[in-house]
């Protein structure tokens, strides 16, 4: 007898971790659509208008605003892979997990790496990175915008600006923060900014989006074309070999990307049509209202955290407006807790990595959970786990607060 296991039938779950989190139930539908084949006329002009949203999206005006299929780290390595050349110095500007990740991409691809690092549960200030860079004299500076695992938010407004002044490029991970906070990328000169659709743009794992400059795309271009044979022989052993990934060769990528479609991989069709979905949905809603959104979501749980007396983690002005850490008291058992808002309530919260497993758990409220229902779901069902647990809390405390925060703001929004 063959060994069948019964059909996918997951029980429902409200997903408050800090990714990813329930897809929006239009995005389901649109990834239900029938295949078509990669060089339909109707498949290119979905992969044109993925690029005309997405340009929107970023805020840019970049013609290469597309999407590699692969989660949010595909796209991080495509950019690293794609720019640097081994021995180059690359600077990371890490404050968590996620930085730690660049860093690790960067040396996997041969760059010269060095990281600065700010401790966990803060950010950097404009005049670290100038001094880093000072030092450092990179090529490329890459950091995160959001660290999911500290839950800090780095401002950027002013790192291009430094950036562009000692001709370094600069790289954003925009993973976790993508949809829920600003990131103009050509106000803001970031060069390369990359993001993944399991958090704020409520769609699954498996597609991320990417912008690149136009002076980006074309020194790419050019390495690229060093590679064809022109590189210089001591990089490379015969003329005409090439170097580096295939997959994450964004050169090939655009090629295939662009109007003469140039076969490179099989665009994964149904992520394609997510990501359509989940760009189309943001900019229905209004690109500023989908922020705000996000932001009344992490402001109210904030103050249901803080209203159970229990502390937010971290410096508090420089947090990400959708995910909350929140410190684990003394004598509550953390896994234990979480177990039961999973067990008890469907609900899934978010555990911690390195330095902050056990001491911190992490409450999302972002994408198509969003919403004021799943944040007062969730403090409802954490008030009853925390009070199981022994730990001394004002009963419906949490809830009143959140709530009092969604009467005090106006709506902004249909959700
Ligand atoms: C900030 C950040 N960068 C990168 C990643 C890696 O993304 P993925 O797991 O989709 O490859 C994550 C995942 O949570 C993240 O939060």
């Amino acid at each position: 007898m063959p060994t069948v296991f019964d059909a996918v039938n997951p029980l429902p779950r409200l997903l408050m971790g800090p990714g990813p989190i329930n897809a929006d139930p239009r995005v389901l539908r649109a990834m239900s659509a029938q295949m078509l084949g990669q060089f339909d006329p109707q498949f290119r002009q979905y992969m044109r208008e993925v690029m005309v949203l997405y340009r929107q999206l970023f805020q840019t005006n970049n013609e290469w605003s597309l999407i590699i299929d692969g989660t949010a780290r595909s796209a991080i390595e495509a950019v690293m892979a794609s720019i640097v050349e081994p021995g180059e110095r690359v600077l990371v500007a890490s404050f968590g997990r996620f930085g730690q990740l660049l860093a690790e991409i960067a040396r996997r691809v041969g760059a010269h790496v060095r990281v600065v690092d700010a401790d966990w549960g803060t950010v950097f200030t404009p005049e670290r990175i100038e001094e880093a860079i000072r030092a450092h004299a990179p090529r490329l500076l890459a950091l995160c915008q959001g660290d999911t695992s500290t839950t800090m938010l780095q401002p950027l407004d002013q790192i291009g600006a430094i950036c562009r002044r000692y001709g370094v490029l600069l790289q954003v991970d925009a993973t976790a923060t993508f949809g829920g906070t600003p990131l103009p990328i050509d106000a803001w000169h970031i060069d390369a900014a990359t993001a993944g659709l399991q958090k704020c743009l409520g769609g699954p794992p498996g597609a991320s989006p990417i912008t690149l400059a136009p002076d980006f795309a074309k020194q790419i271009y050019r390495r690229r074309h060093i590679e064809e044979g022109l590189r210089p022989k001591e990089y490379l052993p015969g003329p005409g070999r090439m170097i580096g990934s295939n997959y994450f060769d964004l050169a090939m990528v655009m090629d295939y990307w662009s109007e003469q479609g140039l076969n490179h991989h099989t665009e994964a069709t149904t992520m394609l049509y997510g990501a359509r979905e989940c760009a189309r949905i943001m900019l229905e809603e209004g690109i500023d209202q989908c922020h705000a959104r996000h932001t009344l979501a992490g402001r109210a749980m904030v103050a249901g955290v803080e209203a159970l007396g229990l502390r937010v983690y971290g410096d508090v002005q420089n947090k990400m407006p959708n995910i909350t850490g929140v410190v684990i008291p003394e004598g509550v058992n953390a896994d234990r807790a979480r177990g039961a808002m999973l067990s008890d309530f469907g609900i899934e919260i978010g555990t911690s990595f390195g330095p902050l497993q056990g001491k911190v758990w992490r409450i999302g409220a972002m994408g198509y959970n969003a919403r004021k229902d799943a944040v007062l779901v969730t403090l409802g069902a954490f008030e009853t786990v925390l009070a199981a647990e022994g730990f001394k809390l004002s009963r419906g405390a949490g809830v009143d607060a959140a709530l009092a925060v969604y009467r005090q703001t106006a709506p902004t929004t249909p959700k």
